[in-house]
């Protein structure tokens, strides 16, 4: 019998609105798919359980999560009453470090119906996956403050790369695009100015390149590549970047393509020595949050990426094709997509179509 063991942590802002959706949206794959689901959720890693206890997750997380096949992960923050590198680097990015996710897999597909901000897009035309270093890079804690508050104030971040942190997760770019029809990598650099990691990191891409024959490769600097997003996102198949120009890069995506409403991620330790984290894009967006409007497609497909991730291929692929139905009529899309549903009627409307 096939059984999956999920922590849901649904966090702050629409992260709790959204979740239930994704929720929905597992409990119709696992009714027509056969397969059992023991979803255990949790307060913790939010911005109410901190201004309860101090810190965002008890001392003991780890052993609360326990050995879970998948994390099923909403949106932290609340900037109000939390700030958010505190809120943040005690929850997500720790999860990413202490699970050792070092891919951060991010679909950015122009979908049917879906109204694309540039000119004269075809769904088929943009449809490409940004693997963005998800454990080092610029997100680093090495670094230090000095002086604070006086006119001789200084404070230092240092970008970390390691031979082991750049080189395993190239690989997992040149894998996928070998997998894929186009075979191609677009590494994103910036080594004119940043001039001793982003050399270092092209370096590794031309080792790493030498390993796959069948797989060709470019790069662009961080900043033409954000143009080339817009201008000619047809050119991408697989995009390589480090911890930060990935982020930039995924939330760029996803807006060529509609909204950052729709984008999942997967947060990927490749090994299975640790569970794997499925979450949006988006984070917990205050502005909007309380209104039952944000759009519940990229948690939805989160779940979807979990699917795959667990095996259940077909599951997988029948959450997709209900959220590409949901999307095309406007009954089932939220406000961010010109559409006029709430997050439960589009929510409802995706689960409904998983057969
Ligand atoms: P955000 O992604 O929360 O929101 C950016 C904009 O996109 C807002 O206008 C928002 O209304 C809109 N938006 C986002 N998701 C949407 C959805 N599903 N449907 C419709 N509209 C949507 O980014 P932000 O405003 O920079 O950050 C807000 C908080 O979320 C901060 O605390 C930030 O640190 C945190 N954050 C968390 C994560 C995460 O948990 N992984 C990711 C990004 C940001
Ligand atoms: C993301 C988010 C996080 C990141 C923040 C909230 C720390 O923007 O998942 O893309 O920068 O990785
Ligand atoms: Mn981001």
């Amino acid at each position: 019998k096939r059984s999956y063991s999920i922590a849901v942590i649904a966090g702050d802002g629409i992260g709790k609105e959204v979740m239930p959706e994704g929720v929905r949206a597992l409990e119709a794959a696992s009714a027509a798919f056969g397969f059992q689901l023991d979803l255990k959720w949790h307060e913790f890693s939010s911005c109410d359980y901190y201004l309860k206890h101090g810190q965002m997750m008890p001392d003991d997380w780890k052993q609360q999560i326990g050995p879970v096949d998948a994390i099923f992960f909403g949106a932290v923050g609340w900037p109000e009453t939390v700030p958010d590198h505190i809120s943040l680097w005690q929850s997500i990015l720790q999860f990413r470090r202490e699970y050792d996710q070092y891919v951060n897999l991010r679909p950015v597909r122009l979908m049917p119906g879906v109204p694309c901000p540039l000119a004269g897009r075809e769904p088929g035309d943009i449809d490409f996956w940004v693997v963005r270093e998800n454990t080092e890079g610029e997100y680093s804690s090495v670094g230090g403050h000095m002086f604070p508050g006086t006119d001789r104030e200084i404070v230092i971040q240092e970008t970390v790369m390691t031979r082991l942190g750049v080189d395993r997760v190239l690989r997992y770019a040149f894998d996928l695009a070998s997998k894929r029809e186009r075979k191609h990598v677009t590494s994103a650099t910036k080594s004119n100015g940043i001039a001793i990691t982003m050399p270092f990191w092209d370096s590794r891409v031309e080792a790493i390149a030498a390993e796959y024959a069948g797989v060709s490769h470019d790069k662009y600097h961080i900043d033409i590549l954000a143009a080339q997003f817009v201008m000619n996102p047809q050119r991408f198949d697989v995009v390589v970047a480090s911890n930060l120009f990935g982020d930039i890069l995924s939330d760029l995506g996803p807006a060529c393509t509609g909204t950052i409403g729709v984008a999942p991620s997967a947060n990927i330790n490749p090994e299975g020595a640790f569970p794997s984290l499925f979450e949006p894009v988006h984070g917990s967006a205050p502005d909007i949050a309380g209104q039952g409007i944000a759009n519940p497609v990229g948690q939805i497909w989160s779940a979807a990426m979990m699917l795959e991730h667990l095996g259940e291929t077909a599951a997988a692929a029948s959450v997709l094709a209900a959220i590409e139905e949901t999307l095309v009529s406007a009954n089932g899309r939220t406000r961010d997509l010109k559409g006029n549903a709430s997050t439960e009627e589009c929510g409802k409307a995706v689960a409904s179509l998983i057969a």
